[in-house]
Parts: structure tokens; C-alpha cells; sequence
């Protein structure tokens, strides 16, 4: 699914991006261009980027209670 319409950034390339280690919306920007035109799909950039820091999160959290 096309997300960034002005860039042709596709959802899946975003993900991608974001499991190699990007995870900023700079990073993201400098990687694949995306919102770095007209910004519309910038919100839903950030849902992927919250998405990916929340299930860091809660695996950081499990991690600390095994330990
Ligand atoms: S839709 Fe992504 S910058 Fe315009």
C-alpha cells in the first residue's frame, strides 16, 4: 500500500527500513524521502515509527521482569 503518495514510499518499505534499525522520522526521510513533500502521510509515518517503539517497549519490559 502507497503511503507517501508524493514519494511513492510504499508501506512495506517503511517497515522494512524501520526493522534494519531506522527509527526516527529523520532517518526514515533520509532513507526512503518519505514526508518530505507535502507531510500528509507524516501521521501515519509516526503510527509505524509509535508502533515499533511501543513493542520495543513491552519486550524491554518482559526482559526486565525474566531477569
Ligand atoms: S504524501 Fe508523503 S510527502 Fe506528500
Amino acid at each position: 500500500m502507497v503511503i507517501c503518495i508524493c514519494n511513492d514510499v510504499k508501506d512495506r518499505q517503511i517497515k522494512a527500513a524501520i526493522a534494519s534499525g531506522v527509527d526516527s522520522m529523520e532517518g526514515l526521510q533520509a532513507a526512503l524521502d518519505v514526508a518530505t513533500c507535502c507531510g500528509c502521510c507524516e501521521p501515519m509515518v509516526n503510527d509505524y515509527l509509535e508502533e515499533h517503539h511501543s513493542i520495543n517497549a513491552s519486550l524491554v519490559d518482559k526482559l526486565a521482569y525474566a531477569v
